[in-house]
């Protein structure tokens, strides 16, 4: 913790869905509405007032089970809010996701002329979350959210998406997901490395002192940005058979293979930090919490151990010296597994689709989500590696190249395809509960 006071987030005011880990295992559902009229539009946030869960409530009545609401730009215009509000929201919220696909490296066949309708268009207007430990759970959850808006003309429910656990808390392609979450300041929700100083506030919430010693634009009065937040919302689908005979190209030994994942990944598939194991698994460290976190990068600079090009040595480098401060691009995130497993083994595609619906929560679009999509996954030269982009999750296209630092010489993986497509996805805001009640009495 740092010598300040602490900063005494509201929490009954904050959405439990913008701090908390989620659940693990989980189940989850999104539910995307367009409004029709702005009068349903302003009920419906009213009756969501009072289903979702707020921050101060660790453990709600169904345990951890949570539901969440979030709005597009294009959703608060809908709703009616005045103009002089709508200008003060992030610029990039304003465009919408879809805008800024040249920057966040949506070409080819993520770009947004493909994405799964209405992803990406003007009718996405409010999106729900839901999760839940249980499929059990997140049905209560469910049934408690559709009353808020069954049977409700003029708000119409237009996408839906269910998320599950699969098997070991893994995700498509196999690795354990959700071992690292952020610690925040005044949150009372631990992190989970053990080496990180908790994150300020503002960098999570809007209305208080962020990492740069300042405050993220919030937009008035006062009460409509005060603990809300921005939410990023993402279909990606995952090439799971592709990313296998990929790695089975590259090596006929099946242990070699598993080596290979484990450098693009910077974890092996149990979990088990590179950094902790270098040259084995070891699931008893990938499931234990209180050590699959516990290390740092500095006694490996060269990434003997973790590429420094692997996707979570660069999604989060640590103590690893970068060009600029590592802690300014942090973000709070969930992934959640949709579709079909594979069958272990199966190296054709078998036309399902299966990804990830990713969720990632900070004040400043910019500085996190945009800049590690941009420059993180699509760009190397923060560590080094210009050009070079994340093995597991870049925009390839089929020229991606991957250094494994080794002596005598490294082994660079060349001819790297596109493994992870974006379906669509929605720039959010997740307004605190006031707000929430404040949007609903908008004219009126
Ligand atoms: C389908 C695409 C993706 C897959 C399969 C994937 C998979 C994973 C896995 C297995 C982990 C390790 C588990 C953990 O640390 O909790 C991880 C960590 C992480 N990923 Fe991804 N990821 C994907 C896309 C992304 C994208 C697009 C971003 C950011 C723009 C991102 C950011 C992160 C971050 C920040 C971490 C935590 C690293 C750490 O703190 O050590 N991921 N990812």
């Amino acid at each position: 913790m740092s010598g300040d006071p602490a900063p005494a987030l509201e929490l009954q005011d904050i959405q439990s869905g913008v701090l908390r880990p989620r659940p693990s295992p989980y189940a989850a559902t999104y539910i995307l509405f367009l409004i029709d009229e702005a009068r349903a539009g302003r009920e419906l946030m009213g009756r969501l007032s009072r289903v979702v869960t707020a921050a101060s409530e660790p453990r709600s009545a169904a345990g951890d089970t949570w539901v969440s609401v979030a709005l597009t730009f294009q959703g608060l215009k809908a709703l009616g809010t005045p103009q002089a509000s709508l200008a003060g929201f992030a610029w990039e919220f304003q465009q919408g996701m879809a805008a800024r696909a040249t920057t966040l490296k949506d070409v080819g066949e993520s770009s947004p002329e493909h994405w799964e309708w209405p992803l990406g268009t003007a009718d996405v207007h409010v999106v729900i979350a839901v999760v839940a430990p249980t499929a059990e759970s997140l049905e209560a959850a469910l049934a408690r959210a559709r009353t808020a808006y069954e049977a409700m003309s003029g708000v119409t429910a237009i996408w839906r998406q269910d998320c599950h656990a699969l098997p070991d808390e893994t995700e498509p392609f196999g690795f354990r997901d959700g071992i690292n979450h952020p610690a925040v300041e005044g949150s009372g929700i631990a992190g989970t490395d053990p080496h990180e100083t908790p994150l300020k506030a503002g960098d999570f919430v809007l209305g208080y002192v962020d990492e740069m010693g300042g405050f993220a634009p919030t937009p008035q009065p006062d009460l409509l940005g005060r603990n809300g937040t921005y939410m990023v919302f993402r279909k990606l689908h995952q090439r799971v058979a592709d990313f296998r005979r990929y790695l089975g190209a590259q090596a006929s030994d099946p242990a070699e293979q598993e080596l290979l994942a484990a450098k693009m990944m910077g974890r092996w598939r149990s979990g088990a930090p590179l950094a902790l194991c270098p040259m084995h698994d070891d699931p008893e460290v990938g499931g234990d919490r209180a050590r699959n976190n516990d290390f740092r990068y500095a006694d490996d600079a060269a990434g003997y151990a973790t590429p420094l090009g692997s996707h979570v040595r660069r999604m989060n480098p640590r103590d690893t010296p970068i060009a600029g401060d590592a802690r300014l691009h942090r973000m709070i995130r969930r992934g959640a597994a949709y579709g079909p497993l594979l069958p272990k083994g199966v190296t054709e595609d078998d036309g399902a689709d299966r990804g990830l619906i990713f969720t990632f929560i900070g004040a400043h679009l910019k500085r996190q989500f945009e800049f590690v999509q941009s420059e993180w996954v699509n760009d190397g030269v923060f560590v080094a590696l210009a050009g070079a982009r994340d093995p597991m999750t870049g925009s390839a296209d089929g020229g991606g190249t991957f250094s494994i630092p080794r002596r005598p010489i490294p082994r660079r993986l060349k001819g790297l395809p596109q493994f992870v497509v974006t379906r669509g996805g929605e720039y959010c805001f997740m307004p605190g509960l006031r707000a929430l009640r404040w949007l609903a009495e908008l004219g009126g």
